[in-house]
This record gives structure tokens, C-alpha cells and sequence, in this order.
């Protein structure tokens, strides 16, 4: 029973649109804009996928700077405000997390600042 309560709740979010349009969303700062490694819609669900495998590219084979990097989502997805992804309910990564109440624990190594910021902070 349980599981089929989960099945019709992940069917549900698979046919909800993005969150235009509903009300309860989380307003994001989308960062300085531009066009995302992969098509939006793609990133929403599948962002944890590609960023675990983008991690084991790199740790494994050493590719590094390529267009899915963590560095990369920061430097585009970071609020003009505090130049992070990390602040409240608006900052890209932390707000819709929040909204999702989902934990990560990335940025207690990696930097949730845009670089040029960061590098000029140092
Ligand atoms: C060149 C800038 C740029 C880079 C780099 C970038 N994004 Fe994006 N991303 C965008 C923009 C702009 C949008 C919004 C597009 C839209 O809504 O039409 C977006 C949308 C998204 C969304 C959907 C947000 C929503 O509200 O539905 C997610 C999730 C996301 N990006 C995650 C990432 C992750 C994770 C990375 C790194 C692997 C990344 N992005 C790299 C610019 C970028
Ligand atoms: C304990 C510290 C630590 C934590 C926590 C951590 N990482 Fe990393 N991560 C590293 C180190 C160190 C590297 C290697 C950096 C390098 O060699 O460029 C790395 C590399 C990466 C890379 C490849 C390089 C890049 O910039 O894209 C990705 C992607 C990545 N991590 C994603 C994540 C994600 C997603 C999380 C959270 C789920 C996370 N990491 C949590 C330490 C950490
Ligand atoms: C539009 C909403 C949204 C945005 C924006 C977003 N995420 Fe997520 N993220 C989610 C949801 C929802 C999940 C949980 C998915 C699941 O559990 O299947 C998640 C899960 C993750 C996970 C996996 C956590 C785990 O427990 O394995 C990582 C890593 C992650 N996000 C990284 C990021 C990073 C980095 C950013 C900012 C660049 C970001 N996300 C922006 C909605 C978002």
C-alpha cells in the first residue's frame, strides 16, 4: 500500500509541469542566466545524477573543467546579491532545496561563491 502511494506520488511529479505557474514554488534567483549545460526541465530531475557522475569522472580519470562541473553551476547559478548559491529561500541551490527539504553537503568543501568573487576575496 505504502508503496503504491509512492508510486502515484512520483507518477504525479513526473506529469507536473515545472513550477511556473504554481503558486506555492519557491522563487529562484536562476544566477546570471544565459543557456544551462542541459535543457532545464532535464536538470531539474536528473542535476544529482550528472553532478555525482561529473564527481567520479574527476576523481577516477581526472577530467576536470569540463561543462558539468560543480565550479560551473556556481559561477552561472550564483545570486547577483550575495554572489552565492547559498543564503536563503531565493539562492538557487539552497531555496529550492529548502523548499524540497533536501540536505546536501557539498558546499562544506566545494565553494557555493562565483569564482571571480571568491579569487578576489582571497
Ligand atoms: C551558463 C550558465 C549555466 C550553467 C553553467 C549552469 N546553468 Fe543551470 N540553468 C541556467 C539557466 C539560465 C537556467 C534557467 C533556464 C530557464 O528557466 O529557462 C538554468 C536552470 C537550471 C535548473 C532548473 C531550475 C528550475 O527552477 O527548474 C537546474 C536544477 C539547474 N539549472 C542546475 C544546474 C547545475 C546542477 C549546473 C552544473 C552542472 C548548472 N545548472 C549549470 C544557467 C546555467
Ligand atoms: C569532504 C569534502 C567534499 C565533499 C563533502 C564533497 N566534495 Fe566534491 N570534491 C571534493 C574534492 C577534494 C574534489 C576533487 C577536486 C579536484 O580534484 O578538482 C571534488 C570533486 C568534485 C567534482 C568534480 C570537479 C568539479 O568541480 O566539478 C564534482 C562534480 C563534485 N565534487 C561534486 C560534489 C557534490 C555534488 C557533492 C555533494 C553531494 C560533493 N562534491 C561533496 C571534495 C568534496
Ligand atoms: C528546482 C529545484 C532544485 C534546484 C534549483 C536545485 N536542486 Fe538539487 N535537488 C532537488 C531535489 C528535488 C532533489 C532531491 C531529488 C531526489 O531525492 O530524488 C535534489 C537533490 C540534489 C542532490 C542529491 C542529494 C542526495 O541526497 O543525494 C544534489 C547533490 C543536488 N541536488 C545538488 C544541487 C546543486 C549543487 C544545486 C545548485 C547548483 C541544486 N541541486 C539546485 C531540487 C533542486
Amino acid at each position: 500500500m505504502k508503496l503504491m502511494k509512492n508510486f502515484l506520488l512520483v507518477l504525479l511529479l513526473a506529469m507536473t509541469p515545472a513550477w511556473a505557474g504554481d503558486s506555492v514554488a519557491p522563487r529562484l534567483d536562476i544566477g546570471k542566466g544565459g543557456q544551462c549545460v542541459e535543457d532545464p526541465k532535464l536538470m531539474r530531475r536528473n542535476h544529482m545524477d550528472i553532478l555525482r557522475h561529473q564527481r567520479d569522472e574527476t576523481m577516477r580519470s581526472g577530467v576536470r573543467g569540463s561543462r558539468h562541473s560543480l565550479a560551473g553551476c556556481v559561477d552561472c547559478h550564483a545570486s547577483s546579491r550575495n554572489n552565492s548559491v547559498l543564503g536563503g529561500s531565493e539562492n538557487f541551490c539552497q531555496g529550492c532545496h529548502t523548499y524540497a527539504g533536501v540536505r546536501i553537503d557539498c558546499f562544506e568543501c566545494h565553494s557555493s561563491k562565483r569564482k571571480t568573487v571568491a579569487e578576489a576575496g582571497k
